[in-house]
């Protein structure tokens, strides 16, 4: 296998084919660029494939579009009434738009520690972090490996505890054979360029709670009573009324023609991840490289497959020099200088996080990666990996 020759593997490529280019050249086309009927159509599959097999009803499934997870992070705080001097507790192990969102609303971000086998948010700790302030959690489902949702459910019912799930790794992924998406309060979704499904940047939220929906939707578009497209059809009417003070937050046709043609494909990628996976996991068996943990009754997208070894510097700068594109998910929140000087966290505070932070790595694994570069990514792993 190391007689493999130098190989320049980025850490991701997005998987774009003559569908997606075809959408986005009729999206142009039709002269409706921005939130428009595509948008409508990318909506409505969107929901169809998340809700399909739930036994939700048609009429409380709805899909709401952003142009990016943030903005739909944000509004469904909105939604759930988050107020400013509220908590929400969420994993220090997650991308900062994660924290951020809820310091728009003046609200504090308390941060929760890690587990070691998934990454995912200590159940027990976040249990131990609820106050009468708590107004909200979100648990992030790092990697596409869903979290215990039964248990944070539970926890968050018996307290009137709002849970907006931060699915941005997580399409398609399964707990207990439910698709993520049906679960919490809300869910949202991104579509950011290396994501599972991918329109350059996007997002979705989905939940079964019209007035939650409205609220969004409202307030994606400046707080107005309707949408552009509403408006500027010939059927439409000029008059609106603005009714809650609401943000710029829309996508458009073009990324949701991308969007169409990615959630055709999205079980064929994720099917296409799961066996790179397995060659990896096959691969590094039996060294002293540690593997992702998925837990038995989890299903994961595989938007992430984060390798731990003890010399991970030495290893991103080896991996580079043999032309392997690699990356870090995450530098901690609570590690952050803006986040850390105005919130006072304690590195202390997060033993499991600085720790696997320290170690973790992740590897490419995306849908158009060949079994060469696969097997070229092994061989180089393992002279290296320590
Ligand atoms: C865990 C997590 N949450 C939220 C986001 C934000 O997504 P977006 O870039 O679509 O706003 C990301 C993006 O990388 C993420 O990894």
């Amino acid at each position: 296998m190391t007689s493999l020759g130098k190989k320049e593997i980025p850490f991701h490529r997005p998987y774009i084919t003559s569908e997606e280019i075809d959408g986005v050249v009729d999206a142009v086309k039709s002269g409706w660029l921005t939130m428009g009927p595509k948008t409508v159509e990318f909506e409505r599959k969107f929901g169809d494939y998340v809700f399909a097999g739930s036994g939700i009803e048609q009429d409380r499934r709805f899909a709401v579009s952003f142009n990016s997870a943030t903005a739909a992070l944000h509004l469904a705080l909105k939604a759930v009434g988050l107020k400013a001097g509220d908590e929400v507790i969420l994993p220090t192990n997650t991308f900062v738009a994660t924290a951020e969102v809820v310091t728009y609303f003046g609200a504090i971000p308390v941060l929760c520690d890690i587990e070691e086998d998934t990454h995912n948010m200590d159940i027990s700790m976040m249990e131990r972090l609820i106050t009468k302030k708590t107004r909200a959690v979100m648990p992030v489902h790092f990697g596409g490996q869903p979290c215990d949702m039964d248990e944070i459910m539970s926890l968050a019912k018996d307290r009137r505890i709002a849970v907006i799930e931060d699915a941005a790794h997580a399409l398609p992924s399964r707990y207990k054979g439910k698709l993520i998406g049906t679960i919490g309060d809300i869910t949202c979704f991104s579509f950011y360029a290396t994501k599972t499904l991918a329109t350059g940047e996007g997002g979705m939220a989905t939940t079964v709670n019209e007035g939650y929906a409205r609220t969004m939707k409202i307030n994606r578009l400046h707080g107005i009573s309707k949408d552009a497209w509403d408006r500027y059809t010939i059927k439409g009417d000029w008059f609106y009324e603005v009714v809650d003070n609401g943000n710029k937050y829309n996508t458009t046709d073009m990324n949701s023609a991308l969007g169409l043609a990615q959630l055709r494909k999205v079980d064929w990628m994720n099917s296409r991840r799961a066996e790179i996976a397995k060659q990896y996991d096959q691969a590094f068996q039996n060294t002293s490289i540690i593997t992702p943990l998925v837990k038995g009754d989890r299903k994961t997208s595989w938007h992430l497959y984060v390798i731990k070894t003890k010399n991970r510097n030495e290893l991103v700068e080896q991996l580079k020099e043999e032309g392997i594109g690699t990356s870090v998910h995450f530098i901690p929140v609570h590690q952050h200088p803006y986040y850390k000087r105005t919130y006072g966290y304690q590195e202390k505070d997060y033993p499991i996080s600085n720790s696997v932070f320290d170690r973790s790595l992740s590897l490419p694994i995306y849908p158009g990666l060949s079994n060469d570069e696969v097997e070229y990514i092994i061989s180089r792993t393992l002279k290296y990996a320590e």
